[in-house]
């Protein structure tokens, strides 16, 4: 079976390479969060207008709370901040907003926020944009096994029901599905825990470009990297099919 889909539907992105991109110009970490949030606004633009269908964001991992204090806190703060000043914007341009991860652990004001944010967008049906804030594909997998034990305990499912297709469904749904293209910016060639069930096969493309240098010109770039592809999904590609 060969898949050579044209245009990948669902992008994922790692943002990294913030702190790294303000250290080179002599500034701090949170100079270079501050550039990379402004970046999220272009690339949540340009994604739209390029069709694609679900745009899932790396932008802070369970294993992040290792960071300094002040930087955790500065980065909840752009998320806030992101969340107020992008909301009118996101609904014009009939964005669906999710925030995935374990939002439990986010300050009440910023809980308020993704509240707000989700349920002013929930009836928008153009892209989706899923930002992962206190994500880590563990531990939604764990998350899942638990949603599905409970749901077998309850007599809603047999455990013969359990298939990758049920297991699935546990998942966040609106960042569920396949991952066509998964990106990392900043260099580095690991997945750092994002997506892991949904990467399962993923093309990933690795750019040394840091996230707030990954212009739209780059993300096309990507894109057409992506379409270039033979996804044989373990299947023999079309000449030998
Ligand atoms: C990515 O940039 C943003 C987050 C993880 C929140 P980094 O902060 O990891 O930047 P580098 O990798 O240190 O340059
Ligand atoms: C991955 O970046 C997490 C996010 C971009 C949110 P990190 O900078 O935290 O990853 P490592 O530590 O280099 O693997
Ligand atoms: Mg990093």
């Amino acid at each position: 079976m060969s898949d050579k889909k044209a245009f990948p539907e669902h992008v994922a992105i790692i943002l990294d390479g913030n702190g790294r991109w303000a250290e080179k110009r002599g500034r701090e970490r949170t100079f270079g969060h501050q550039a990379g949030a402004a970046n999220v606004k272009t690339i949540v633009r340009a994604a739209g207008h390029m069709g694609i269908k679900v745009l899932t964001l790396y932008a802070f991992s369970t294993e992040n709370w290792k960071r300094p204090a002040l930087e955790v806190r500065f980065l909840m703060r752009l998320f806030k901040n992101y969340l107020i000043s992008q909301l009118r914007e996101l609904v014009v341009d009939n964005v669906q907003v999710h925030i995935i991860g374990d939002v439990s652990a986010l300050t009440e004001s910023l809980q308020k926020e993704i509240d707000a944010c989700e349920r002013e967008t929930a009836a928008n049906d153009g892209m989706v944009l899923n930002v992962a804030i206190n994500y880590g594909g563990r531990r939604e997998i764990v998350r899942a096994a638990g949603l599905m034990a409970e749901s077998v305990k309850k007599g809603e499912m047999d455990i013969s029901e359990i298939t990758e297709e049920s297991f699935g469904s546990f998942l966040y749904p609106s960042a569920s599905s396949d991952v066509d293209l998964l990106i990392r910016t900043g260099g580095e060639s690991r997945i750092s825990n994002f997506l892991l069930w949904q990467a399962s096969y993923s093309e990933l493309y690795f750019t040394p470009v840091l996230w707030p240098d990954f212009t739209e010109a780059e993300l096309r770039k990507a894109v057409t990297w992506y379409t270039t592809r033979d996804r044989r999904f373990g299947g023999l590609n079309e000449e030998e099919s």
